[in-house]
């Protein structure tokens, strides 16, 4: 393809994510964003059926979130947040301590997921250190989990995800365990705690949903049982929610569904509706509490450099006013009625082993994808914006997604799904 100069000039110099550099496809140049649509350098456009990694949940280029960082741009886009404090970001921390369940009612901003994540590790592992228990600096993890790409985070993911082989000796370990889904699991997350509590400083652990691992669900039951869990053996219990923060799964947090209370919890993506880079991680009072001291080495010592962003802090409150003046939550609700209606029909295609809905996300579970670059091909011939990985085919549309929008995203999806099954076995 014969794209625009930029494209042919800068792909020289950039590095791609998850990108083998040799191999890979050209990217499709982007040019502009409007509510469900993508427009590409030469015209095409595209229905965007993953809100740029789950973040763009009132569509692109919302007028109101517009409205507030221009107006923040021309006050003050960043000043630093070590001695001076802005108020968008203030604002915001208020706003989210009052939404957020329970005694969680401290924020401390970042500026991406992975970070927040790293932070509330070293929140959880200084909590113990301050209250004079040394040697608790792990932390138990699950099978399938996702909690970022930096080297700390990675050490908490899914032992495959994380590359916990390939960087062996450069990754703290910690334990990894399965997901207490039934009672032999739950018996065995007991035991590992009861043995090991003295060295567990949290378990960490994605609610309801383990995206990046590959959208799988649990019940709200076994959020209840890591609480239960958590409190028995008096480890701290952090819920990274990230992807499902802001109503993805049907709830504005996920861990309402399950009506507990992490100790701390981190937030992103759609933080500010997938406009600006921006993190939170917040914690109870009794974790904040444990860092109040006459000595300063109980700190929180940690302060990225664009820490509570002004713009980004500005959209993220444009973001949260939305969700109070359009009917967000009504919106993923029948987004969820109609995939599960649309996406059903894929169930009896070959090579699909199942089919399952929560919120505004939709998955396509296939044994197998063998020709992944076709597969994605295909789907922007059909004229949508879908990332399969792995084994899945999904949709995490924006929520003002349309009717017709999204039944174009289905219908793609069941098009491309049924024709792998006739197409020939693939040749390398
Ligand atoms: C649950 C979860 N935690 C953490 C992260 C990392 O966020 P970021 O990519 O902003 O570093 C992600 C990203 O997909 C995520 O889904």
């Amino acid at each position: 393809m014969c794209g625009p100069e930029w494209l042919e000039q800068g792909m020289k110099h950039v590095w791609l994510p998850y990108t083998q550099m040799q191999t890979t496809l050209p990217p499709l140049p982007a040019v502009s964003t409007d509510g469900c649509t993508i427009t590409l350098a030469d015209g095409t456009e595209l229905v965007d059926g993953i809100a740029s990694w789950w973040t763009a949940c009132h569509g692109y280029n919302h007028p109101h979130i517009h409205q507030a960082v221009s107006a923040q741009l021309i006050r003050m886009p960043h000043v630093m947040f070590g001695g001076l404090v802005n108020e968008p970001a203030l604002t915001l921390a208020r706003r989210l301590a009052a939404m957020l369940p329970g005694d969680l009612d401290r924020v401390f901003f970042t500026d991406s997921g992975s970070v927040a994540v790293e932070v509330a590790m070293k929140m959880a592992i200084q909590y113990w250190l301050n209250r004079g228990q040394t040697g608790r600096t792990r932390l138990v993890a699950f099978r399938g989990g996702y909690h970022g790409d930096t080297m700390a985070t990675m050490a908490v993911c899914d032992p495959e995800e994380g590359m916990h082989s390939l960087y062996q000796g450069a990754l703290p370990e910690h334990f990894i365990a399965d997901l207490p889904v039934n009672v032999a699991g739950m018996q065995a997350l007991d035991t590992l705690l009861a043995q090991s509590a003295g060295s567990i400083a949290a378990i960490i652990v994605e609610p309801l949903v383990q995206g990046a691992g590959g959208m799988l669900f649990h019940t709200p039951d076994v959020l209840r049982t890591l609480r239960e869990l958590a409190d028995r053996h008096g480890v701290l219990l952090i819920l990274d929610e990230i992807f499902t923060g802001f109503g993805r799964t049907g709830t504005m947090f996920a861990c309402e569904q399950a009506g507990i209370v992490p100790d701390i919890i981190t937030l992103s993506k759609a933080l500010t509706g997938g406009t600006m880079a921006l993190a939170a991680t917040v914690a109870r009072a009794h974790v904040f509490d444990a860092f109040l001291s006459d000595d300063p080495l109980h700190a929180l010592m940690h302060g990225p450099t664009f820490m509570a962003n002004a713009l980004a802090c500005a959209c993220a409150n444009a973001s949260l006013d939305l969700f109070d003046t359009e009917p967000r939550l009504q919106q993923v609700a029948a987004i969820e009625t109609q995939m599960r209606d649309e996406l059903e029909s894929c169930r009896s295609l070959p090579h699909v082993v199942d089919v399952r809905v929560m919120g505004a996300i939709g998955v396509v579970e296939l044994d197998r994808i063998s020709d992944m670059n076709a597969l994605k091909s295909a789907l922007i011939a059909q004229g949508v914006w879908v990332r399969p990985f792995r084994n899945i085919v999904y949709l995490t549309p924006a929520f003002t997604v349309t009717r017709s929008e999204l039944s174009h995203l289905t219908k793609a999806i069941r098009t491309v799904v049924s024709e792998l099954g006739q197409a020939a076995p693939h040749r390398r």
